[in-house]
Protein backbone atom coordinates (compact mmCIF):
# COMPACT_ATOMS: atom_id res chain seq x y z
CA UNK A 1 0.00 0.00 0.00
CA UNK A 2 2.62 2.44 1.29
CA UNK A 3 4.82 1.28 -1.99
CA UNK A 4 2.28 1.67 -4.06
CA UNK A 5 0.89 5.32 -2.74
CA UNK A 6 4.94 6.03 -3.42
CA UNK A 7 4.81 5.11 -6.55
CA UNK A 8 1.88 6.87 -7.24
CA UNK A 9 3.33 9.82 -5.66
CA UNK A 10 6.48 9.70 -7.74
CA UNK A 11 5.00 9.52 -10.64
CA UNK A 12 2.44 12.63 -10.16
CA UNK A 13 6.28 14.52 -8.59
CA UNK A 14 7.52 13.41 -12.44
CA UNK A 15 4.85 14.40 -14.36
CA UNK A 16 4.66 17.32 -12.28
CA UNK A 17 8.23 18.35 -13.02
CA UNK A 18 7.82 17.41 -17.08
CA UNK A 19 4.79 19.71 -16.65
CA UNK A 20 7.06 22.31 -14.65
CA UNK A 21 9.76 21.76 -17.59
CA UNK A 22 7.10 22.28 -20.36
CA UNK A 23 5.79 25.23 -18.99
CA UNK A 24 9.53 26.46 -18.84
CA UNK A 25 10.52 25.67 -22.30
CA UNK A 26 7.39 26.91 -23.76
CA UNK A 27 7.91 30.30 -21.85
CA UNK A 28 11.24 30.52 -23.03
CA UNK A 29 10.11 29.50 -26.36
CA UNK A 30 7.49 32.84 -26.34
CA UNK A 31 9.98 34.61 -25.21
CA UNK A 32 11.66 34.24 -27.41
CA UNK A 33 9.13 35.61 -29.61
CA UNK A 34 8.03 38.02 -28.32
CA UNK A 35 11.26 40.11 -28.62
CA UNK A 36 11.41 39.13 -32.07
CA UNK A 37 7.74 40.11 -32.90
CA UNK A 38 8.30 43.06 -30.76
CA UNK A 39 11.82 44.53 -33.48
CA UNK A 40 9.50 43.77 -36.17
CA UNK A 41 6.78 46.12 -34.80
CA UNK A 42 9.32 48.69 -33.92
CA UNK A 43 10.64 48.59 -37.27
CA UNK A 44 7.04 48.93 -39.03
CA UNK A 45 5.84 51.98 -36.57
CA UNK A 46 8.79 53.80 -37.18
CA UNK A 47 8.66 54.80 -41.09
CA UNK A 48 4.78 55.48 -39.72
CA UNK A 49 5.78 57.65 -36.77
CA UNK A 50 8.22 59.33 -39.25
CA UNK A 51 5.82 60.42 -41.72
CA UNK A 52 2.98 61.46 -39.47
CA UNK A 53 5.88 63.66 -37.68
CA UNK A 54 6.99 65.20 -41.24
CA UNK A 55 2.77 65.66 -41.66
CA UNK A 56 2.12 67.21 -38.28
CA UNK A 57 5.24 69.48 -38.80
CA UNK A 58 3.69 71.01 -42.23
CA UNK A 59 5.78 74.41 -42.30
CA UNK A 60 3.56 77.77 -42.98
CA UNK A 61 4.18 79.67 -46.63
CA UNK A 62 5.61 82.95 -45.59
CA UNK A 63 6.20 84.00 -48.72
CA UNK A 64 2.03 83.66 -49.10
CA UNK A 65 1.82 85.78 -46.37
CA UNK A 66 0.68 89.39 -47.25
CA UNK A 67 1.87 92.41 -44.61
CA UNK A 68 -1.35 94.76 -45.42
CA UNK A 69 -3.43 91.89 -44.60
CA UNK A 70 -1.02 91.63 -41.73
CA UNK A 71 -1.70 95.26 -40.41
CA UNK A 72 -5.42 94.41 -40.35
CA UNK A 73 -4.54 91.34 -38.00
CA UNK A 74 -2.50 93.33 -35.72
CA UNK A 75 -4.74 95.31 -34.31
CA UNK A 76 -5.77 92.14 -32.51
CA UNK A 77 -2.39 93.00 -30.93
CA UNK A 78 -2.77 96.57 -30.82
CA UNK A 79 -4.72 96.77 -27.19
CA UNK A 80 -1.24 95.85 -25.49
CA UNK A 81 1.49 96.45 -28.31
CA UNK A 82 2.86 99.44 -30.28
CA UNK A 83 5.40 98.30 -33.01
CA UNK A 84 6.35 101.92 -34.38
CA UNK A 85 9.60 103.28 -33.54
CA UNK A 86 10.79 104.09 -29.45
CA UNK A 87 6.60 103.41 -29.29
CA UNK A 88 5.77 102.58 -25.39
CA UNK A 89 5.15 99.43 -23.49
CA UNK A 90 1.72 98.56 -22.48
CA UNK A 91 0.42 95.53 -21.15
CA UNK A 92 2.99 94.12 -23.51
CA UNK A 93 6.33 95.25 -24.80
CA UNK A 94 7.16 97.55 -27.93
CA UNK A 95 7.47 95.18 -30.96
CA UNK A 96 9.75 97.11 -33.44
CA UNK A 97 12.62 95.53 -35.11
CA UNK A 98 11.58 92.11 -33.04
CA UNK A 99 11.84 89.80 -36.00
CA UNK A 100 15.36 88.87 -35.25
CA UNK A 101 15.42 89.80 -31.48
CA UNK A 102 16.21 87.64 -29.01
CA UNK A 103 13.05 86.81 -26.35
CA UNK A 104 12.55 89.22 -24.22
CA UNK A 105 14.06 92.08 -26.20
CA UNK A 106 12.94 95.20 -24.69
CA UNK A 107 15.55 96.11 -21.76
CA UNK A 108 13.36 97.11 -18.83
CA UNK A 109 10.52 95.15 -19.79
CA UNK A 110 9.09 93.30 -17.22
CA UNK A 111 8.87 90.03 -19.07
CA UNK A 112 7.87 86.62 -17.56
CA UNK A 113 10.94 84.80 -16.04
CA UNK A 114 10.45 81.95 -18.84
CA UNK A 115 10.40 84.90 -21.46
CA UNK A 116 13.83 86.42 -19.77
CA UNK A 117 15.47 82.58 -19.70
CA UNK A 118 14.39 81.80 -23.51
CA UNK A 119 17.13 81.13 -25.85
CA UNK A 120 17.38 81.53 -29.19
CA UNK A 121 16.04 84.67 -31.29
CA UNK A 122 12.41 85.28 -33.37
CA UNK A 123 12.83 83.83 -36.66
CA UNK A 124 10.44 83.30 -38.54
CA UNK A 125 9.63 79.58 -37.34
CA UNK A 126 9.78 80.79 -33.86
CA UNK A 127 7.26 83.55 -34.18
CA UNK A 128 4.81 81.09 -36.06
CA UNK A 129 5.10 78.57 -33.26
CA UNK A 130 4.62 81.35 -30.68
CA UNK A 131 1.49 82.83 -32.36
CA UNK A 132 -0.26 79.94 -32.91
CA UNK A 133 -0.11 79.36 -29.39
CA UNK A 134 1.51 81.75 -26.49
CA UNK A 135 0.56 79.11 -23.76
CA UNK A 136 1.86 75.90 -25.71
CA UNK A 137 5.32 77.95 -26.79
CA UNK A 138 6.45 79.09 -22.72
CA UNK A 139 4.08 77.63 -20.50
CA UNK A 140 3.51 80.72 -17.79
CA UNK A 141 3.91 83.65 -20.41
CA UNK A 142 1.98 86.96 -19.23
CA UNK A 143 0.81 87.36 -22.92
CA UNK A 144 -2.63 86.33 -22.75
CA UNK A 145 -3.53 85.97 -26.31
CA UNK A 146 -5.19 82.48 -27.38
CA UNK A 147 -3.26 82.64 -30.35
CA UNK A 148 -3.81 82.77 -34.52
CA UNK A 149 -5.21 79.44 -35.39
CA UNK A 150 -5.01 80.55 -39.25
CA UNK A 151 -1.27 79.64 -40.82
CA UNK A 152 -2.11 82.40 -43.50
CA UNK A 153 -3.05 84.96 -40.89
CA UNK A 154 0.30 84.28 -38.86
CA UNK A 155 2.62 84.56 -42.23
CA UNK A 156 0.46 88.08 -42.85
CA UNK A 157 0.79 89.22 -39.29
CA UNK A 158 4.41 88.19 -39.14
CA UNK A 159 5.47 89.89 -42.79
CA UNK A 160 3.88 92.84 -41.41
CA UNK A 161 5.57 93.20 -38.30
CA UNK A 162 9.10 91.84 -40.31
CA UNK A 163 8.14 94.57 -42.40
CA UNK A 164 8.23 97.04 -38.98
CA UNK A 165 12.19 97.64 -38.35
CA UNK A 166 13.38 94.00 -39.25
CA UNK A 167 13.31 93.11 -42.89
CA UNK A 168 14.61 89.48 -42.51
CA UNK A 169 14.41 88.02 -45.80
CA UNK A 170 11.21 86.03 -46.55
CA UNK A 171 11.76 82.40 -46.07
CA UNK A 172 11.08 80.48 -49.85
CA UNK A 173 7.52 78.66 -50.00
CA UNK A 174 7.97 75.37 -48.59
CA UNK A 175 5.86 73.84 -51.59
CA UNK A 176 8.71 74.80 -53.78
CA UNK A 177 11.27 72.99 -52.55
CA UNK A 178 8.85 69.71 -51.90
CA UNK A 179 7.70 70.01 -55.84
CA UNK A 180 10.88 70.15 -56.62
CA UNK A 181 12.11 66.81 -56.28
CA UNK A 182 8.89 64.78 -57.71
CA UNK A 183 9.36 68.03 -60.92
CA UNK A 184 13.15 66.36 -61.37
CA UNK A 185 11.98 62.26 -60.97
CA UNK A 186 9.23 62.85 -63.59
CA UNK A 187 11.42 64.09 -66.66
CA UNK A 188 12.98 60.38 -66.58
CA UNK A 189 9.23 59.17 -66.28
CA UNK A 190 8.59 61.37 -69.02
CA UNK A 191 11.23 59.89 -71.35
CA UNK A 192 9.84 56.49 -70.11
CA UNK A 193 6.49 56.90 -70.99
CA UNK A 194 7.44 58.06 -74.71
CA UNK A 195 8.19 54.54 -76.32
CA UNK A 196 4.81 53.38 -74.64
CA UNK A 197 2.71 56.32 -76.22
CA UNK A 198 4.47 55.21 -79.74
CA UNK A 199 3.30 51.74 -78.56
CA UNK A 200 -0.27 52.68 -78.16
CA UNK A 201 -0.43 54.43 -81.52
CA UNK A 202 0.85 51.65 -83.78
C1 LIG B 1 -3.59 90.89 -23.75
C2 LIG B 1 -2.38 91.55 -24.15
C3 LIG B 1 -1.64 91.00 -25.35
C4 LIG B 1 -2.11 90.75 -26.62
C5 LIG B 1 -3.54 90.89 -27.14
C6 LIG B 1 -0.97 90.34 -27.40
N1 LIG B 1 0.15 90.35 -26.64
FE1 LIG B 1 2.02 89.90 -27.23
N2 LIG B 1 2.73 90.10 -25.35
C7 LIG B 1 1.96 90.47 -24.27
C8 LIG B 1 2.77 90.36 -23.06
C9 LIG B 1 2.33 90.67 -21.64
C10 LIG B 1 4.04 89.89 -23.49
C11 LIG B 1 5.23 89.52 -22.60
C12 LIG B 1 5.17 87.99 -22.44
C13 LIG B 1 6.08 87.38 -21.42
O1 LIG B 1 6.93 88.08 -20.87
O2 LIG B 1 5.92 86.16 -21.17
C14 LIG B 1 3.98 89.77 -24.92
C15 LIG B 1 5.05 89.39 -25.72
C16 LIG B 1 5.03 89.34 -27.09
C17 LIG B 1 6.18 89.09 -27.92
C18 LIG B 1 7.61 88.86 -27.46
C19 LIG B 1 8.30 90.20 -27.46
C20 LIG B 1 9.76 90.17 -27.06
O3 LIG B 1 10.28 91.25 -26.81
O4 LIG B 1 10.36 89.08 -26.97
C21 LIG B 1 5.74 89.11 -29.23
C22 LIG B 1 6.57 88.90 -30.46
C23 LIG B 1 4.33 89.37 -29.20
N3 LIG B 1 3.92 89.50 -27.89
C24 LIG B 1 3.53 89.45 -30.32
C25 LIG B 1 2.14 89.61 -30.27
C26 LIG B 1 1.30 89.60 -31.44
C27 LIG B 1 1.81 89.50 -32.87
C28 LIG B 1 0.02 89.71 -31.01
C29 LIG B 1 -1.25 89.70 -31.85
C30 LIG B 1 -1.44 88.62 -32.75
C31 LIG B 1 0.05 89.84 -29.55
N4 LIG B 1 1.38 89.76 -29.15
C32 LIG B 1 -1.04 90.01 -28.74
C33 LIG B 1 0.66 90.87 -24.29
C34 LIG B 1 -0.21 90.74 -25.38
Amino acid sequence: MDDRFNTAAGWALFAGIVALGGTILTGEYFKHEKVEQGGFEVADASPESAGGGATAAKPVDFSAGDPAKGAEIFKKCASCHTITPGGAAGVGPNLYGVMGKKHGHVAGFSYSPGMMAMAGVWDWEAMDKWLTSPKKYLNGTKMSFAGLSNPEDRASVIRYINEQGSNLPVPPPPAAEAAAAPADSAAPAENAAAPAADATKK
